[in-house]
């Protein structure tokens, strides 16, 4: 069995104390790994997807200090809040990856880049450089179980406001994952909050942040009172998915 811990939508900032819509960011990323680090560590590997900094790259300084040293690979994709080109920069050494893939026993585990330069307000698209990247990541690895992370979410969450700043290229990506039996899940944040379905023998999962959460089904970005939170993945040699979201009830900053 493969273990995957992934956390999301860190929004750090360059100053540690400050907030974004009322959380300390920092704060509450060090409560996840705390608690993580009591509960669910060691695992085989770490996933952030995504919006890792509120637009500082001076941020990502912080990020790197707290996801060393948990004694698994930490493999990270850029949301719309990311800044790539400092990310990959301050990333290119061990433990972490930035993109790419990473085989894990009988997985490999894929993370695909859906920050784009031209995004007007926060949607994302993979483009065809990263759904060709991912296609060839599918065909050479037919003989293995795949979870696919990125950062926007493939299929409507029923909220009008997130909708509109989702994955441009869905589409396209879905028909990938349908040609290719051999993907179990498809993983992502973005969204600030949790959902679990099926599509086919596909799982489609959500992932709430470890900062705030936003409403699910709410038209707009109302603020939920939900705690930050992280994903516990148990990938199993036979293609089965053990998951949960694991909420830090009672979090109080
Ligand atoms: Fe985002």
């Amino acid at each position: 069995m493969i273990r995957l811990l992934q956390f999301t939508d860190t929004h750090l900032l360059a100053d540690p104390s400050a907030t974004v819509r009322g959380v300390r960011t920092q704060a509450s990323l060090e409560a996840c790994l705390a608690h993580a680090r009591r509960r669910h560590l060691p695992a085989d590997a770490i996933a952030v997807t995504g919006d890792l900094v509120q637009d500082d790259p001076q941020a990502y300084g912080a990020l790197e200090l707290l996801f060393d040293g948990l004694g698994a690979p930490v493999l990270l994709i850029p949301g719309n809040h990311d800044v790539p080109d400092e990310l990959e920069r301050r990333f290119a050494h061990e433990p972490f990856q930035v993109g790419g893939t990473r085989v894990l026993g009988r997985w490999v585990i894929v993370m695909l880049a859906s920050w784009y330069a031209n995004a007007q307000d926060g949607e994302g698209q993979l483009g065809l450089a990263e759904l060709r990247r991912l296609e060839a990541a599918l065909e050479a690895h037919r003989d293995r179980h795949v979870l696919v992370c990125l950062h926007h979410q493939p299929m409507p969450m029923e909220a009008a406001g997130l909708d509109a700043l989702g994955l441009g290229d869905a589409d396209a990506f879905m028909a990938v994952i349908r040609r290719h039996p051999q993907v179990r899940a498809v993983v992502w944040g973005h969204a600030h909050q949790s959902l679990d379905v099926f599509r086919g023998n596909v799982r489609y999962l959500c992932t709430p942040s470890t900062c705030m959460q936003f409403k699910p089904r709410d038209p707009g970005f109302v603020i939920d009172d939900r705690p930050p939170g992280y994903r516990v993945l148990d990938l199993h040699d036979d293609g089965g998915i053990a998951t949960e979201v694991v909420w830090l009830e009672g979090y109080r900053q």
